[in-house]
């Protein structure tokens, strides 16, 4: 697995909080036709975005977003097939346009993996169409990590248990996401001031 990616200037990424589902649903909203297409495997209406959104922070669901200047540009969605302590997961991702081919995807899909491992999830699933070269080209980055089944991708978290080390490694970028965050928000309110 890749370590650490680097991300576009003036990116960060950290886990969402369960009261950012109206950011996450404005996100998937500026999506682009194609790209929200691509997102959900099909046409889909603003309400179902917005029902998606508000149902998307479920209890064991791993949500990371990548934020420019406090705006939500890009999101990865990991949770649990089944049952709390089941071992399958499914992961989903979207980056708006002009963020997309800079690496985001990449890094999501890097921290989605970790957050996959430590939670014990073996087996996860990424569905995506038959044509969508970006995220099986994404997904073929990972291939020590992935392997892949005609349009979807199932990937085999290898490997598939958590150590201290990975631990640590999730905690390591929680908490730098949190400081950046705090940094960020005090930034923005220095300007309005
Ligand atoms: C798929 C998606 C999440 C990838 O995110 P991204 O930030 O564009 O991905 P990256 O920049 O990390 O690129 C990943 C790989 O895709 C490939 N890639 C990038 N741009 C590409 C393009 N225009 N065409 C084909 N492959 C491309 C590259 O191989 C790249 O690897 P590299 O950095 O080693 O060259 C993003 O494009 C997206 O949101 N698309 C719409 C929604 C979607 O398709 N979601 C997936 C289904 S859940």
């Amino acid at each position: 697995m890749p370590e650490f990616l680097p991300l576009p200037d003036g990116g960060a990424i950290r886990k969402l909080w369960v009261g950012e589902r109206d950011a996450y649903r404005d996100h998937l909203l500026r999506l682009d036709q194609e790209s929200r297409y691509r997102r959900f495997s099909g046409a889909v209406s603003a309400e179902f975005i917005a029902r998606h959104a508000a149902s998307a922070f479920e209890p064991g669901a791993v949500l990371h977003g990548f934020f420019v200047d406090g705006t939500l540009r890009g999101v990865a969605e990991l949770r649990r097939l089944g049952p709390i302590f089941a071992r399958e997961g499914e992961a989903a991702f979207s980056v708006e346009q002009p963020w997309q081919s800079q690496g985001v995807g990449s890094v999501l899909l890097e921290r989605t993996l970790l957050s996959a491992r430590n939670r014990g999830i073996k087996t996860l699933h990424m569905h995506c169409l038959a044509e969508n070269r970006r995220m099986q080209q994404l997904a073929r980055k990972f291939e020590a990590d992935l392997h892949f089944d005609f349009g979807s991708v199932v990937g085999e978290v290898d490997p598939p248990r958590y150590t201290a080390l990975s631990l640590m490694r999730e905690a390591v970028v929680d908490a730098h996401g949190v400081a950046a965050a705090m940094l960020e928000a005090q930034s923005r309110l220095l300007r309005v001031a």
